[in-house]
């Protein structure tokens, strides 16, 4: 496959086939995602993998949790049109994937969410090229409950900033269509 090509491949996906990832694969892919451009070279992401649908199912419930609290506390909360679908018994903030990925670091590195930014789209193509599934889930970073963040080993004085879910894709969707660029201008 050509770059052009795994461009086009690599999609979010949200439908995952009943398969778990060898640790040993997503271990590979780390390797390779930290290849990725980063502040001053100075590669202060932090990885957890949660491979174990159990614990991605407890913790697609701790978000949801979260959220609702968000909702029922902040009127301006950012959950709020997405609500019916939190309260949704059914509904995994995970799509019941057999892995998700936590990209997090301390707080206090001011390019933190940047590098973390590239490392996930490096992380993302990887996966894409080796046949596995991906999709950033933003709803997967709301998480307070601190014996659940001390569980994944995650530090008080640390932010998530990727929550990555891995796995064998069902299927492929198409692109979701992207409009035309908007260059503000050309100096030539
Ligand atoms: C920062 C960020 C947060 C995202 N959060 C979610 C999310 O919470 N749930 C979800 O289903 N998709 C999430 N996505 C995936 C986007 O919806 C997806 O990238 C977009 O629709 C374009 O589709 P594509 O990735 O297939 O090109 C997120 C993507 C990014 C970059």
């Amino acid at each position: 496959m050509d770059f052009y090509e795994l461009l086009e491949k690599r999609r979010s996906i949200r439908d995952f086939e009943d398969k778990e990832v060898p640790l040993e694969l997503i271990e590979e892919l780390i390797k390779d995602s930290v290849k990725a451009p980063n502040a001053g070279n100075m590669q202060l992401w932090r990885f957890v993998i949660v491979n174990n649908k159990e614990w991605v199912k407890k913790l697609s419930d701790a978000n949801k949790k979260a959220m609702i609290s968000d909702i029922e506390g902040n009127p301006n909360s950012p959950f709020k049109g997405y609500e019916a679908r939190i309260r949704d018994e059914n509904y995994n903030v995970f799509y019941n994937a057999p892995c998700v990925i936590y990209l997090a670091g301390s707080a206090r590195a001011g390019t933190l969410s940047v590098d973390c930014a590239l490392l996930a789209s490096y992380f993302m193509l990887l996966a894409a090229a080796k046949g596995l599934g991906t999709c950033w889930v933003a709803q997967g970073a709301q998480i307070k409950d601190p014996e659940i963040l001390a569980e994944l080993g995650i530090p008080e004085n640390y932010r998530i900033i990727a929550p990555i879910i891995l796995g064998y894709p069902r299927s492929i969707p198409p692109m979701p269509e992207r409009k035309e660029p908007k260059i503000l201008k050309v100096i030539s």
